[in-house]
């Protein structure tokens, strides 16, 4: 990048320079970090797309573009997302919340609509079900990780939104469940499995944690460990839901049926994926 850009310009060269990195949002990611350089909306950009822009607005978005260019993901170069229209901040310590899982929010707002009750998020990441349920639903949220670090942004997050009465966050393991009894049990688990890491995307094998993705040699290592000690911390009448990978939700639906949980069903999202696996406890 040299001197004489105008913003179009640049805008213009970026998405060609992100395009040729196998970049699929090539323009939308060049406009959101030429915004955030020059400390401006999409709008804003628009406004000043014939502008000159200066060296130290250049030297503003190099590192931004090395960066994004060597595939690490947008919002970790930003810093922040959004999830059910709310801000979050993200970093390595927590998977970038994604669009599919306002589905599992939705599912537990409805069975909250049924009957209230004390919700559990298990493996709360930057806190993005626990707080989307706490903010739509008005009701308290407990949350558990078992790494400190994302608790520590989860946190950041809670307060962000103003949510400190209503989200309680813990250290917990999965895989020893405490607490309760729950009317939900909520939970986007690990569950890639572990052979195909590797193979990934960039932007997830490289940048986001393990932690976050590593489901076992099969990818259902946690849905066997929800599945399991489901019943002794629901109430009754109470649901898992559970976010599924493609293809798993079969396997996952058996795992509920076979821990004897009923009324079993699954939820598509709006790509038409099952992205949903919900059982009950009667
Ligand atoms: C797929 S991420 C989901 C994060 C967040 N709930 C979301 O939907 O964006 C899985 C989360 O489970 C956490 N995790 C992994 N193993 C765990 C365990 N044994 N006990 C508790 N949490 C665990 C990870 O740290 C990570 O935050």
């Amino acid at each position: 990048m040299q001197q004489g850009w105008t913003v179009l310009g640049l805008l213009r060269w970026l998405t060609d320079y992100f395009g040729d990195k196998g970049i699929s949002a090539a323009r939308h990611d060049a406009e959101c970090l030429l915004g955030a350089a020059l400390a401006k909306d999409r709008v804003g950009l628009y406004l000043c797309y014939d502008q000159p822009l200066q060296a130290d607005e250049l030297d503003r978005i190099r590192p931004l573009v090395k960066r994004r260019a060597a595939r690490e993901p947008l919002q970790y170069i930003l810093g922040e997302t959004e999830f059910w229209s709310l801000p979050l901040q993200v970093s390595p310590a927590v998977l970038i919340p994604r669009a599919d899982t306002e589905v599992l929010v939705e599912e537990a707002l409805a069975r909250l609509q049924e009957q209230p009750g004390p919700v559990l998020d298990i493996g709360t990441g930057s806190g993005a079900i626990a707080i989307a349920v706490a903010h739509a639903s008005g009701q308290e949220v407990e949350a558990l990780d078992v790494s400190e670090a994302a608790l520590e942004l989860a946190r950041a997050n809670v307060a962000r939104n103003h949510l400190t009465e209503r989200v309680r966050l813990r250290r917990g393991d999965l895989y020893r469940l405490d607490g309760g009894p729950y009317r939900l049990l909520l939970a986007n688990p690990p569950y890639i499995a572990r052979i195909e890491l590797d193979g990934l995307m960039p932007e997830v094998a490289a940048h986001e944690p393990r932690l976050a993705l590593d489901g076992g040699p099969d990818g259902l290592d946690a849905y066997r460990a929800l599945a399991a000690q489901a019943p002794q911390r629901l109430v009754a009448g109470g649901w898992l839901l559970l976010e599924v990978g493609d293809g798993q939700a079969e396997a996952v639906a058996a795992l509920l049926a076979a821990a004897g949980l009923n009324r079993i069903y699954q939820r598509r999202d709006y790509g038409g994926l099952v992205r949903v696996v919900g059982g009950c406890r009667s």
